[in-house]
């Protein structure tokens, strides 16, 4: 496995994986891996004769009162994982390599999509999450690209943006890894204590509620909501900041569950911020 640390390392990689009619899959990540992470890779690796994973912790996508200082760094955990699961090469460049001084030019995704949600909660939050894939992009050029639904505001974004900008990249969104309870797996889990992490769960749970409600037959979104609400209610210790129920592609609220929707939810425990979603297929037959 290849550590690259320099643009100009990556390009000579990837310009021996082209002239060897390599196909590359590329699993853009801040690194502390797991299970989840990983099934990115796998999925990758399964599909594609070269695999590059990044592991770039980015500062421009923090807010000011946010985590970056913080964020676990564990890089040889984290390559130790890419070595495991047959990584060609991995992509760890310093801040400055990605953003040298006099950086001033920025991708902005406009409307609902990036101004909703995780959007209105961490401001500037998909600025710099756009930015900075375009250049992982443009640096790594994938053939393919692996995202999680974990964050499925995120990929939503990062799709629109491939076919805004006509970025010759296929995009795949792998499903959410979860613990055996139900949790979403997340470099962010460490942080919560013991007590919170028992209470964790309650969010797969309150998407569950719902989704369970939508097969029984219900159409109202807001009812659908309450349900949700309702369920993260019986945890003290969880602070809601949103419970949606959302169009998959465009995120605008849905009144009425007539097609597919998504079901959204983040709440913080103590300092922590969880985000989890469950994707709905509109059972046509029911
Ligand atoms: P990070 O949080 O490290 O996540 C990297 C990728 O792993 C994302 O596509 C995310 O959705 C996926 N992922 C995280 N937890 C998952 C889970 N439980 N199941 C499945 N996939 C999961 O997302 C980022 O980094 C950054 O914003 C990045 C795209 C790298 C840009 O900086």
């Amino acid at each position: 496995m290849e550590l690259l640390r320099t643009v100009e390392e990556v390009r000579r990689w990837r310009a021996e994986v082209r002239s060897a009619g390599r196909r590359l899959g590329f699993v853009p990540t801040m690194g502390a891996l797991h299970a989840g992470h990983r099934s990115l890779i796998d999925t990758a690796r399964a599909a594609n004769e070269a695999v590059a994973v990044s592991i770039f912790v980015n500062p421009t996508q923090f807010g000011p009162q946010e985590d970056f200082a913080h964020y676990p760094r564990p890089l040889e955990a984290d390559l130790a994982l890419c070595r495991e699961a047959g990584v060609d090469a991995v992509f760890h460049p310093e801040p400055e390599t990605m953003y040298p001084l006099g950086f001033c030019t920025w991708v902005e995704v406009r409307g609902p999509l990036a101004e909703s949600f995780e959007g209105a909660v961490r401001p500037g939050h998909f600025r710099g999450v756009a930015t900075v894939v375009l250049k992982l992009f443009e640096i790594v050029q994938p053939d393919r690209a692996y995202f999680g639904q974990k964050d499925a505001q995120q990929a939503c974004l990062v799709r629109r943006m491939i076919a805004d900008l006509n970025l010759p990249v296929e995009l795949h969104v792998c499903p959410t890894v979860r613990e055996a309870d139900g949790l979403a797996l997340s470099s962010r889990n460490v942080y919560l204590t013991p007590e919170q992490r028992r209470m964790a769960p309650i969010l797969f749970q309150a998407l569950q509620r719902a989704e369970a409600a939508i097969l029984q037959g219900e159409r109202r979104a807001q009812t659908v909501i309450q349900i949700m609400e309702e369920t993260m209610a019986t945890v003290p210790e969880a602070r809601l900041d949103y419970a949606a129920v959302v169009d998959p592609n465009s995120f605008l609220p849905v009144k009425t569950i007539s097609d597919d929707v998504l079901l959204l939810l983040a709440a913080r425990f103590g300092n922590t911020r969880l985000i989890d979603n469950l994707p709905i297929s509109f059972p046509r037959n029911a």
